[in-house]
């Protein structure tokens, strides 16, 4: 047997137990027009001149297709900041990929929206920040922001692509959460989600300025649940619920390296988007080995899969298997184990950490810190 066939046995003997990953989140740029304060991106982000190529990208989302995987989430920073966007989008189309756009709408022109629609695109999901223009533009940090983005999601549907509108839940907008699911159906979004901020990269820097009380958490969660009642038929509503005050953890990307994964700009195969919080992990790169060969065979992909990796109490616990101990990158920055129970589990030893943030942010009057970018650089 040769060497490429003994290559090719091990690689099917591993797939048998790795189920296929079935969608890519591809950063293509951390250049982005908006400075968000809930920004969930590092706080070191990939300078344009590290990005990966074009031929680099085509061929990535070329092993992706050839992977099994489905969904293509061109996402960033802000995707539009790319000049091969309509090129990728193409490729993406005639790999049988379904492509989804995930965008500020920043940049975004009505001409480049009718190139990607020729080129196949299939789905944009739009950023809204507030039904609030004053108060969107602020939490943007973009004069004009809602205005244009409001533009373009009436684009999105003349153009025929499903729209889905993503709205990211802080104290700044808690109180709106219905309206904002109204206003995704005013604009004839098909989706809308409502998520949460989700504590991780630049959002932790700021999660005392941004966390919700646990009173008005309860509010809007009731109110879009209610929405979700009274709107059946018209909008799906997807809702990300602040786990800080849960009882129990999220199954973080549906359980490490189980359905999906992230390309950093440069590069980095990433189980998650904020894995690189996990010491001592080594990420591999697209321009080092295939995506097939890290999915599969990677010691990053490979350390928290399953179950096995687990200690006490995830590893006896009933729910194991259904949100697989909750987040690695939680359970890292707030307990320092990234082998630990997700400490938001009512479960976990490390709770008490959460309520007391909590408590602290209860309290807490400070002004969240803009994420800042350099606007002369997209
Ligand atoms: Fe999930 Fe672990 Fe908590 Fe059980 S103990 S609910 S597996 S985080
Ligand atoms: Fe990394 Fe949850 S964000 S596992």
């Amino acid at each position: 047997m040769t060497e490429v066939e003994t290559a090719e046995v091990e690689m099917t003997d591993v797939q048998e137990k790795i189920s296929r990953p079935v969608g890519l989140l591809a950063e293509l740029t951390h250049r982005c027009p908006l400075s968000c304060a809930y920004c969930s991106n590092p706080l070191e982000l990939d300078p344009r001149s590290a990005e990966l190529d074009t031929a680099t990208w085509k061929r990535v989302f070329s092993e992706a297709a050839a992977l099994g995987i489905i969904h293509i989430h061109l996402s960033g920073g802000e995707p539009a900041a790319r000049r091969d966007l309509v090129e990728l989008a193409a490729h993406c189309n005639a790999e049988g990929l379904y492509a989804n756009l995930i965008t500020s709408g920043i940049g975004l022109t009505d001409q480049k929206l009718e190139e990607l629609a020729e080129a196949g695109l299939d789905h944009v999901q739009l950023s809204i920040q507030d039904v609030d223009p004053a108060a969107a533009d602020r939490t943007g940090g973009f004069a004009g922001g809602h205005k244009r983005k409001l533009e373009v999601a009436a684009k999105v549907v003349a153009l025929g692509l499903p729209l889905t509108i993503n709205t990211v839940i802080h104290r700044g907008n808690v109180e709106r959460a219905g309206a904002m699911v109204r206003q995704a159906v005013r604009l004839q979004a098909r989706r809308v989600e409502i998520a949460h901020t989700q504590y991780y990269g630049w959002a932790q820097l700021n999660h005392s300025a941004l966390l919700p009380t646990r009173e008005q958490t309860e509010r809007a969660v009731a109110e879009v649940e209610a929405l979700r009642k009274e709107l059946e038929g018209q909008i799906v509503i997807d809702h990300v619920v602040p786990d800080y005050h849960a009882r129990y953890p999220k199954a973080c990307m549906g359980g490490w390296a189980k359905r999906t994964f992230n390309v950093t700009p440069k590069g980095l195969v990433l189980p998650c988007h904020a894995a690189q919080i996990v010491p001592g992990l080594d990420f591999p790169s697209v321009k080092d080995r295939s995506l097939a060969d890290i999915w599969y065979k990677s010691a990053a992909f490979n350390a928290f899969r399953g179950t096995s990796w687990m200690k006490e109490p995830c590893a006896s616990c009933e729910r194991r298997e259904i949100d697989y101990g909750g987040c690695r990158c939680q359970a890292m920055a707030i307990a320092g184990d990234p082998a630990a129970a997700d400490p938001v589990c009512m479960k976990s030893p490390h709770r008490p950490l959460i309520d007391a943030l909590v408590a602290a942010d209860s309290e807490a009057t400070g002004e969240a810190v803009m994420r800042g970018f350099s606007r002369a650089a997209i």
